[in-house]
Order: C-alpha cells, then structure tokens, then sequence
C-alpha cells in the first residue's frame, strides 16, 4: 500500500525522513542491532543527505551501526569517475558522516562479470539482514533505481539497459548525452519490495505525472514504481507540485 504525505517543501521534507531514520538507527542500536538503509541517488535525496549530516555534527547522530546498500551504479563507471554513484554517495553523504568504510556498498560498475557481481550483492543484502529502511527516488520513465519499463515484480539485482528518456534526463550531470552511459548495474524490484519500510520521494511538477501513474495505474512491468503499491510499508514523501494531480 502507497500513503502518500505532503510535506511544504523540500527541506521539511528531508527534516521528516531524517528525524524517521535517526529514531531507527537510535533505537536499533541501543539493542545492539545495526540498521540496514537502503540508499539513492539523483538530485532528489540531496536534501536528505545534508539533513542527516547535519544531525551527525549538530546533534551527535552517530552512523557506527548503520550499513548501506546502493540502488544502483553506471556500468563502465569506476569510483573515481566524477558522475559514478559511488563518488556521488562519498561527496554527498559518507565523507561526511561515520558509517564504517565496510559497510558500505555500492554496486560495481566495473565489475567483469556483471550476473556475478550482481548475485553477490544480493547475497550481502541477505547476510546483513535485508534491508531495514530503502529510500527511493523515482524517474519519469516509472523507474526505481534503474528498472526501466518493463521490470517484473520478480526482478532481481541485475544488469540493465537504460532508457532514452533517463540517459536525457541524466545527462544535465555529465553535460554531454553521449558521455552517458547506456547500461547500469541495479537492485531488482524484487530486492526493493523486500525492504521492511520504503520511503520514495519526489518533488516538482515534473514528476507529478509519474507519481500520479505510480500511486493511481494497476501495478505492472510497464510503470516498474506501481509495483510500490504491492509493499506494506511504503510512503511517498511529496511536495505540492509532485502531488498536484493526485487529486480525483
Ligand atoms: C536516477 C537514479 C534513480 C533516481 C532518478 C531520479 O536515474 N538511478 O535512483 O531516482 O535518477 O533522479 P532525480 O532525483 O535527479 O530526479
């Protein structure tokens, strides 16, 4: 099931998830169990990330006890490519707050067998847990992480190819739509729907369409984020502009 919450703008917003996962990590740790978060990329959860440094150096939010799975990486992209995800998270957020080195994981784009680095991860996530709490981002082809129309519900860590639309829309970050690259290592929506609490995000009329054919369409392979509807615990954190055709 999909709630969706209206939040005035983006910075109260990323305060509500914030605040939502510092109480996880808090009460996780205090009985010893560590807090398995599921991350994104993208230009949305960038508020997310300051507030939760900010909590890290204001109010001594401490991430020991947290370990972190990526959705997703650009294949060919290595960690010191300037648009990898995995420099993106080390800019963003990890430089910044104290989640042990270890516990970090990123999919690898430079990986030479893609199918078996995309099972390892699988069976990391599984090793620590599964994941506790997976934020999302979500694309205007219906996108979560990299599933691109059409995904299954079935679908799991994997190799894709990406979409026209998303290499276009992605390529405000590397200038140029040829630098983009065309495939992407990405956790399934089977993985996604796994995690025990999902909190996507979206903000702008931009995505107000996509959003409305997530929350409103019947769940199926063509919009990979309508299979959202499917998860116990899944909220949509959205500003008005987001949500503006929501309405009946
Ligand atoms: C990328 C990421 C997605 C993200 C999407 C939206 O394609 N792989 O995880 O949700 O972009 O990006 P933005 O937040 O910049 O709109």
């Amino acid at each position: 099931m999909i709630t969706t919450r209206l939040h005035p703008d983006k910075r109260t917003a990323a305060q509500a998830i914030a605040r939502e996962m510092a109480e996880l990590i808090v009460l996780r740790s205090k009985s010893g169990k560590p807090t398995v978060l599921g991350l994104a990329t993208g230009s949305t959860p960038l508020p997310l990330y300051a507030e939760l440094i900010r909590l890290r150096r204001e109010e001594g939010l401490s991430f020991r006890s947290v370990i972190t799975f990526n959705l997703d990486e650009y294949e060919g992209l290595g960690p010191e490519h300037p648009q990898s995800y995995r420099r993106f998270m080390e800019e963003n957020f990890f430089a910044h707050v104290d989640v042990p080195k270890e516990s970090i994981h990123i999919p690898d784009g430079l990986a030479r067998d893609a199918a078996r680095a995309c099972a390892d991860y699988e069976a990391s996530i599984r090793a620590a847990g599964g994941i506790d709490l997976q934020i999302l981002g979500i694309g205007r082809t219906g996108h979560i992480g990299f599933n691109e129309p059409p995904s299954s519900a079935d679908s799991r860590t994997r190799r894709v190819h990406l979409d026209e639309l998303t290499r276009r829309d992605n390529s405000v970050f590397f200038g140029d739509l040829a630098q983009v690259p065309h495939g992407a290592l990405t956790m399934g929506v089977a993985t996604i729907l796994e995690a025990r609490r999902v909190e996507l995000i979206a903000f702008g009329e931009g995505k107000a369409e996509i959003v409305r054919r997530a929350v409103r369409e019947t769940p199926s392979a063509a919009c990979p984020a309508t299979w959202l509807q499917r998860h116990p615990r899944c909220t949509f954190h959205l500003d008005a502009p987001a949500a503006s055709r929501l309405q009946p």
